[in-house]
């Protein structure tokens, strides 16, 4: 039996979210949350929740079954793992956005902080990984410095198959695979994408390379647990079943149309009170560097998916709240004076982790100086709790809106519930703002104008419209002395 499948096991691993410090009990009717506030909306959140529900039941939510629809995928990104395994010393994804910041996350979550620096026994024979989303030349030819071609797999990712940096990466990748390999380039590409859309499918059946598919209702950044992310995960040795088993197991708890019962509508209703109370910027503080691209792939979550200029209605709303990450203690020395002491504009969402994966003891010393010797004898997993509970209070002592998530341990089962509740609490926000949370006009004008003024055919317009635009000059030449503007702004 498989840990995952003893209900006791999973009730032990139970993330928990702790929000009394966003109610006004505790930091003060001015700053926090009242009963009555969250009374006041409660036919908001019924018919929200209703929303959900049906959306869910019209197929409108289809990132909400990746937990339990997905069998024989598994057991082919199984089969593909292994087969990669044996044979690849490097795997390598190719995407961006939501096809990139999953396989991030949740390999900085699950695997050895220096993973690809260990020697491979000690990494059991898994392949190193990277993934490279942005298009800087420089850090893509650094690539090439420590990966060999013939022993490397790559992954492209693009459920649009459009997006011009995860293409041109492609393009890149396949003509120097091409070049060194001849017709043996395929067994190097995978494609994962959309099953009849876009270009990636076409070129993948033309030339005929193993594919994955992004079931059809699971937009980027919701499709963590499809196979944008499962296959990296199962390549480096992550148990992606126990992932998707604690995904489903937030599943239920977050299926409740009762708000009181269901954290993550509880949690997205008060970040809504939030926002409308002025805390336009939600910080997300890991106590973990396990858990730091945590941050990085919430943060696209909640501003993709909030961030939007008119409502369902076709009203201009300009809807969102500015996620920021930090990372607990370091950032203690970098951004806490601001969150306690500057605007009331933010809630600080702690993750915190119950059990660290090992325990590194202080050791005592100078007992001559009591400053420094009270540290020795305790341990650093004391040491981050206490900063952390340190921290929590320093937050409510000044007032200040926060709330904390707890993973009893990383692992697995706690990544996948706590990736399908922020999904969930997103998508409960974006009903209670009355906006649509899966789409994303804004990233599509950026693409569109990239491909206008790089020459794809159909963007000759955008491309005139681009150019119409007055030229734009340097303000200011930063050159010895400070001289007159030069030129017209735009
Ligand atoms: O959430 C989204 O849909 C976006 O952030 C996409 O993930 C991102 O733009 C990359 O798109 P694609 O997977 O189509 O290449």
């Amino acid at each position: 039996m498989k840990r995952y499948e003893d209900p006791q096991w999973k009730e032990s691993m139970g993330i928990t979210l702790d929000f009394n410090n966003m109610m006004s009990g505790m930091i003060g009717g001015e700053q926090g949350i009242s009963g009555s506030s969250m009374e006041a909306m409660s036919d908001s959140l019924a018919s929200a929740a209703k929303a959900m529900e049906q959306k869910r039941a019209e197929g409108r939510m289809d990132w909400r079954d990746l937990p339990y629809n997905q069998k024989e995928t598994v057991e082919d990104i199984k089969r593909t793992a292994s087969g990669i395994r044996d044979r690849f010393d490097a795997f390598v994804v190719l995407g961006i956005g939501g096809s990139a910041l999953g396989p991030i996350a949740v390999q900085q979550a699950l695997n050895h902080a220096h993973y690809n620096e260990l020697p491979r026994e000690k990494r059991d024979g898994y392949p190193r990984f990277y993934v490279e989303d942005n298009v800087d030349p420089e850090k893509m030819q650094a690539l090439f410095d420590v990966i060999d071609l013939t022993k490397t797999v790559f992954n492209v990712i693009t459920k649009s198959g459009s997006t011009s940096e995860t293409m041109s990466q492609f393009l890149i990748i396949k003509d120097m695979l091409q070049q060194k390999l001849g017709d043996q380039y395929r067994e190097h590409l995978i494609a994962t994408t959309d099953r009849e859309n876009g270009n990636l499918i076409r070129i993948a059946k033309a030339e005929g390379l193993k594919t994955f598919y992004i079931p059809r209702g699971v937009g980027g950044r919701f499709s963590e647990l499809s196979p944008v992310g499962l296959l990296s995960a199962a390549v480096c040795g992550i148990d992606i079943e126990e992932m998707l088993a604690g995904a489903a197991y937030m599943d239920e708890i977050c299926k409740d149309e009762n708000i009181r019962e269901n954290p993550a509508y509880m949690a997205a209703a008060l970040q809504y009170l939030a926002m409308k109370s002025g805390k336009n910027i939600s910080v997300m503080m890991p106590y973990a560097d396990s858990l730091k691209y945590i941050a990085d792939w919430y943060a696209q979550l909640w501003a993709e998916s909030l961030g939007k200029r008119f409502n369902s209605r076709g009203e201009t709303v300009h809807a969102g709240q500015t996620p920021v990450k930090a990372l607990g203690v370091t950032d203690q020395h970098s951004q806490v004076q601001l969150y306690t002491e500057g605007p009331f504009d933010k809630v600080v969402t702690f993750l915190k982790v119950g059990r660290y994966r090992t325990t590194v003891k202080i050791a005592n010393g100078f007992e001559e100086i009591p400053a420094v010797s009270f540290l020795g004898g305790h341990t650093m997993n004391e040491l981050i709790h206490a900063e952390q509970t340190a921290t929590e209070y320093a937050l409510l002592k000044a007032k200040r809106m926060n709330r904390t998530i707890t993973l009893p341990e990383v692992n697995a089962f706690t990544v996948g519930e706590l990736l399908y509740f922020l999904e969930v609490e997103t998508a409960f926000a974006g009903e209670l703002l009355g906006i649509n949370a899966f789409d994303q006009p804004g990233v599509e004008e950026g693409k569109n104008a990239t491909y206008a003024l790089l020459g794809r055919p159909g963007y000759e317009a955008k491309k005139a419209e681009l150019t119409a635009r007055p030229e734009k000059k340097p303000e200011y030449v930063l050159k010895g002395k400070v001289r007159e503007p030069v030129g017209s702004a735009v």
